[in-house]
Formats: structure tokens, C-alpha cells, sequence
């Protein structure tokens, strides 16, 4: 029925007024898998994740979800998904236990069964210690857990997670992944939407870039990482007539052209062997006498698959890091 996908979006259209949220959106999923749709702030993701989690309607396209139309079958796809949004829906002044407990029994699953499945979730999610704290105590990365813990109630066969970790620190983004991780483990389809290439790379099977409304590439993390040329390292010097010579300098250890910016005086190209790349070019110019203010090993942003893909930055910085 579901053909060995998901999710399949063809040619999805949403405009708001003059602007095209999604413009010819493209999207296949293939079932039991992490998939990742990335792309920067205003990319549409949000608008393509409401659209086939039957919140919003589109203007033009099709969708199937678990094999169901998302339009004919709105009430059946809803049946079988899970949906987290960005921002956590918990209760505060409940508990954890609280909280599952009581979407459980929104869910119509009868006291008895929302108190048994609130224990199984909160044992997966590593909330059994905090179970009876009140969630206003928990961390950030405790709440996205329990966030997703409500959303998985009654195991969806699809589960789309909105930016789960956007603000969380480090620490907390990690856990999360484990969760993410354990869910899969148990045969649900995620599709992720998120900024971060790194979160992408680790958690998703197949990667979507989406920009302007638009998918501009489908690949496997590899592949795309690749495409973008792997780890780079990056010289700050001091002096913009130093530029030349760096350049030279880091194109002997370069997997590539080294690419200058005079205004941040900045040299940086991708490397191979990173480690050795570093050791190389620090030792090298430190001998000529060329004056460093910085030197360091750079894994690709988001930033840098838009440049490769698209030709031009995200407009907007990365999401800055928020202590939990
Ligand atoms: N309700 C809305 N009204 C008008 N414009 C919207 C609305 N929702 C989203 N948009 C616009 O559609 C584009 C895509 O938004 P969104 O799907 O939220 O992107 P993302 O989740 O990737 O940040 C953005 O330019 C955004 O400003
Ligand atoms: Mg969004």
C-alpha cells in the first residue's frame, strides 16, 4: 500500500498573500528511516511539515502520508502520525508522569492504559528519575525528551520532529538524538526538519536541502558532504599582504582551491587529512615568519552546502546556542 514509503510530496504549493512558503516542494521518504529536511530559517519547512501532518492546506501538489492522501484521508493520516512542533507543549505545573498521563487520556486510551503507556515512555525517554518532578524543574533537554515522548503515545508509523533540538545546548541536542535514535529503533519513519548540518548527518539516512520553498538536492549525508568538500581549515592572518603566501602554503595540503576573503584576511580550503592539514600549515608558517591570528579545522555549516548548492549564504546566521 505504502509502496516502501512514508512520505511522497509531488510539486507542493502554499503561498501566503504574494509569497510562495512552498514552491514545486518535492519529498520521499522511505519507511523506517530518519530523513532529514534542511534548510534555513523561512525555507518552508515548517509550512511542508504542517502540510502533510494535515494542519494546513496546500494550494497546488499531492501528498500521501503512510500511503494516505493528506487531503482525502486527512482524518486516517492523522490516525497514524506524531507531530512535534518547535516549541514544547508540556504543562508546566504537572509532572512529567502527569503530562503523558494526561495526553494519553486525550488520546482515549482509559486511565489504567495511559498510566501503563506513560510508564514504558518514560522509561525509553530516561525520565524515570524525573517522572514526578514538576516539568518548570526539568531541563531543556528533559523537556524536548518528554515533548517527544507525548508525541509518540500512541506509536505513530510517521513521526515528523520540527527543529527538536534549535536552542537546546550541546548536552541537551545529544540526548535528544539518543531519543530520536531509540525511536527508529522501533520501526517509526522520522522526518526532521532542522538547521543544523551536523544533526542532519548524524541522525538522518537521506538529507533534503530545501531553500525558497524548493528541494535543491536529495542525498545521503555522505554524498552530500562530499559535494561540499568535507572538513576545511581556515587561516585568520594578520597582515592582508600575508594572503598570497597562505594561499600558496595551504594549497600544498588542500583537497581543493583555497579560497580567499581580503576583507577577513581570511585563507580556507578543504582538506583530507585534517589533523595533518593543521600540523602542516601551522609548522609552515610559523617558520616563514607569517604573522596568525587564527588557525583551526571547520566541519561544513549549512552555511557552506548553500553556498556549493546554491551559489550564495542563508541569509540568516546559525541558530545561536541557548543555555538550558
Ligand atoms: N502564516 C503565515 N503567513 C504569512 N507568511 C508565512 C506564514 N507562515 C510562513 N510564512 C512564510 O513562509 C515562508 C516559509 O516559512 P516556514 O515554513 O515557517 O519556514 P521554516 O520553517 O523553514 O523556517 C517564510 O518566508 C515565512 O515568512
Ligand atoms: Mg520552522
Amino acid at each position: 500500500m505504502t509502496d516502501g514509503y512514508a512520505v511522497r510530496a509531488e510539486a507542493l504549493e502554499k503561498r501566503y498573500g504574494e509569497k510562495r512558503a512552498l514552491d514545486g516542494f518535492d519529498l520521499t521518504v522511505r519507511e523506517g528511516t530518519v530523513h532529514g529536511l534542511l534548510g534555513p530559517n523561512g525555507a518552508g519547512k515548517t509550512t511542508a511539515v504542517r502540510i502533510l501532518s494535515t494542519l494546513l492546506r496546500l494550494d497546488g501538489g499531492h501528498a500521501t502520508v503512510a500511503g494516505l492522501d493528506v487531503v482525502r484521508h486527512s482524518g486516517e493520516v492523522r490516525a497514524r502520525i506524531g507531530l512535534t512542533g518547535q516549541y514544547a507543549a508540556v504543562d508546566e505545573v504537572l509532572t512529567g508522569r502527569q503530562n503523558l498521563e494526561m495526553f494519553g487520556r486525550l488520546f482515549h486510551l482509559g486511565g489504567r492504559r495511559a498510566r501503563l503507556r506513560a510508564v514504558e515512555l518514560l522509561d525509553q525517554f530516561d525520565l524515570t528519575d524525573a517522572a514526578d518532578k514538576g516539568v518548570g524543574k526539568y531541563s531543556g533537554g528533559m523537556r524536548r525528551r518528554l515533548d517527544l515522548a507525548a508525541s509518540m503515545i500512541l506509536a505513530p508509523a510517521v513521526l515528523f520532529l520540527d527543529e527538536p533540538t534549535t536552542g537546546l545546548d550541546p548536552r541537551s541536542r545529544g540526548e535528544v538524538w539518543e531519543s530520536v535514535r531509540a525511536l527508529v529503533a522501533g520501526g517509526t519513519t522520522v522526518l526532521l526538519t532542522t538547521q543544523y548540518l551536523e544533526e542532519a548527518d548524524k541522525l538522518a539516512s537521506h538529507i533534503t536541502v530545501i531553500d525558497q520553498g524548493r528541494a535543491i538536492a536529495d542525498d545521503t549525508p555522505d554524498g552530500l558532504k562530499n559535494r561540499i568538500g568535507g572538513d576545511r581549515i581556515e587561516v585568520v592572518v594578520a597582515e592582508r599582504s600575508d594572503i598570497a603566501r597562505v594561499v600558496k602554503v595551504v594549497a600544498r595540503v588542500s583537497d581543493g582551491e583555497p579560497e580567499s576573503d581580503e576583507t577577513e584576511l581570511r585563507v580556507h580550503a578543504p582538506v583530507a587529512d585534517r589533523v595533518a592539514a593543521l600540523t602542516d600549515v601551522a609548522r609552515t608558517l610559523q617558520d616563514e615568519g607569517v604573522r596568525v591570528e587564527d588557525i583551526g579545522l571547520r566541519r561544513p555549516s549549512l552555511d557552506d552546502v548553500f553556498l556549493r548548492l546554491t551559489g550564495h549564504r542563508t541569509d540568516v546566521s546559525e541558530p545561536k546556542e541557548a543555555a538550558a
